[in-house]
């Protein structure tokens, strides 16, 4: 079992930023060399490194220092595939009525578009294609990972709780990377929370909401590596002048 860190001796820090153009630290290396792992090893993650990954993101910040969130951890492979099929089926049920990809239904397309201004970025397009890969089983929902963590925002939390559950899934999925382990961010999950069977069996109930799900196990292959990123344009205000930056 990982020991608590507050019944750790607190090590002397003497941590130097680095200099201009120096190498990239390691836990730079791990942010920029993270990918989505969509391939999983038939290994389970054992429960000391979870523990181990679950305290890095408790010692996340959080508004007010109020930790407004929940983990589920889901070791169980018969409950993840139980899940799996739950979702793949209102996946297919969804695809029945609102379709951004299907061309020879532009009705679908039409409802779509209406039903996304309604529910705002619910039903953004970009996650369509994924929808019906998952409705089709083309694509898996976890990926085959053995260990699934889903994560939970407390809705009495200041601000807003899901930025809070964010940071904290962060850290998580930096350290497993860290470990040589993979993980994939899963939002797929959430129709499992509109259904009372799995409110039950997972104990979802006021003030918690299942707001996203991490996939993690051991990945087959290397697939951690740089990849391009968009740039976006940054408003700097210094004391002797305003300038753009472009990151
Ligand atoms: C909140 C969130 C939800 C995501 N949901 C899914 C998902 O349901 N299924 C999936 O395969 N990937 C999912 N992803 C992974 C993204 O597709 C991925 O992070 C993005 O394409 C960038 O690729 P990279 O993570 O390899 O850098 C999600 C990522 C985030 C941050």
């Amino acid at each position: 079992m990982t020991e608590p860190i507050e019944s750790r001796e607190e090590p002397e820090v003497k941590i130097k930023p680095p200099d201009s153009g120096a190498e990239f630290n390691a836990v730079e290396d791990v942010i920029y060399r993270r990918r989505s792992v969509r391939f999983f090893k038939n290994k389970q993650v054992p429960e000391y490194l979870v523990r181990r990954l679950l305290e890095t993101a408790r010692f996340a910040p959080s508004s007010g220092n109020a930790q407004p969130w929940k983990f589920i951890v889901i070791q169980d492979r018969k409950m993840i595939e139980e899940m799996t099929a739950d979702v793949v089926a209102f996946c297919k049920f969804c695809c029945r009525f609102i379709d951004y990809v299907d061309r020879w239904n532009p009705l679908k397309e039409m409802y779509a578009k209406l039903m996304q201004r309604l529910l705002n970025n619910l039903l953004h397009p970009i996650p369509f294609a994924a929808l019906k890969l998952i409705a089709e089983q083309k694509l898996g929902l976890w990926h085959g990972a053995q260990t699934v963590i889903i994560m939970l925002t407390d809705s009495r939390g200041p601000g807003d709780p899901a930025v809070d559950v964010g940071i904290a899934g962060e850290n998580l999925v930096l350290a497993a990377h860290s470990y040589g382990l993979g993980t994939c961010w899963v939002s797929f999950c959430t129709p499992l929370k509109m259904m009372p069977k799995w409110r039950k069996r997972l104990g979802i109930r006021y003030p918690y909401k299942m707001v996203t799900s991490v996939a993690l196990g051991y990945p087959r292959g290397n697939p951690d590596g740089y990849v391009p990123r968009e740039t976006t344009a940054i408003d700097w205000f210094s004391e002797d002048r305003t300038f753009k930056v472009v990151y």
